[in-house]
């Protein structure tokens, strides 16, 4: 079994007390920040403002999900914030291997995100560029939707791709306590939820128990 990290995605807290939502994930693993440009995704949502002040609030290290066009723009903002993980969407750059370069260099993990109609495996040849594959599991832009069942063979093509090299693997997009101990049977080291944990009543308690899924 892989260690499992929860990434609770900030998209779906109430922004009218950002603070107190952040403190009531403060025993999750990584604090998942997605920002949207109205571009790449039908949906805008906040950029290094907010995540600034996100990381000004909480402890936990973040987990950028950069969903916007020329991902390059916004690279060096971001990595003054100084996330864990930078993840650019494969679908918006020619230039991933630079990209991924940069962001290493900036001393975040180089993340790389597939859209559901993205194959595994074109990472195959920039694989040692990697420290995270992001599976979306839904299409990118909205919290609360379906989860789509197919991202399960997705997440076992990526645990095959990657073998023994430390790269996380990722899932993002209608994850909730039910879906948790398939998604890391098929692979998955990282899970992202919004609604489910920040709609619980308990979002620590909910944290807590999509471990124990996993445990029995
Ligand atoms: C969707 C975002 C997700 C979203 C997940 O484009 O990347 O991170 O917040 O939300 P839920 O868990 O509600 O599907
Ligand atoms: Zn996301």
């Amino acid at each position: 079994m892989n260690d499992l990290r929860i990434s609770p995605s900030v998209l779906a807290a109430d922004f009218a007390c950002l603070g107190d939502q952040l403190q009531s994930v403060a025993n999750a693993d990584l604090l998942h920040i997605d920002m949207m440009d109205g571009h790449f995704v039908p949906n805008l949502s906040f950029g290094p403002l907010i995540a600034e002040a996100a990381a000004r609030s909480s402890d936990l290290p973040l987990d950028v999900h950069l969903m916007v066009d020329n991902p390059e723009q916004y690279i060096e903002e971001v990595a003054s914030l100084h996330p864990a993980f930078i993840t650019v969407h494969y679908e918006t750059t020619v230039h991933l291997h630079r990209i991924l370069s940069l962001i290493r260099s900036l001393g975040a993990g180089a993340g790389v995100s597939l859209n559901p109609h993205t194959p595994v495996g074109w990472l195959h040849p920039i694989l040692d560029q990697v420290d995270l594959i992001l599976i979306m599991s839904v299409n990118p832009g909205f919290g609360g939707q379906e989860f789509i069942p197919a991202s399960i063979d997705k997440i076992r093509q990526a645990r095959e791709l990657v073998g023994q090299r430390p790269i996380a693997i990722e899932v993002d997009g209608g994850i909730s306590i039910d879906n948790t101990p398939a998604l890391v049977t098929a692979g998955a080291s990282i899970l992202v939820a919004g609604s489910s944990i920040f709609r619980a009543k308990e979002p620590q308690a909910y944290i807590e128990a999509m471990r124990r899924a996993v445990r029995s």
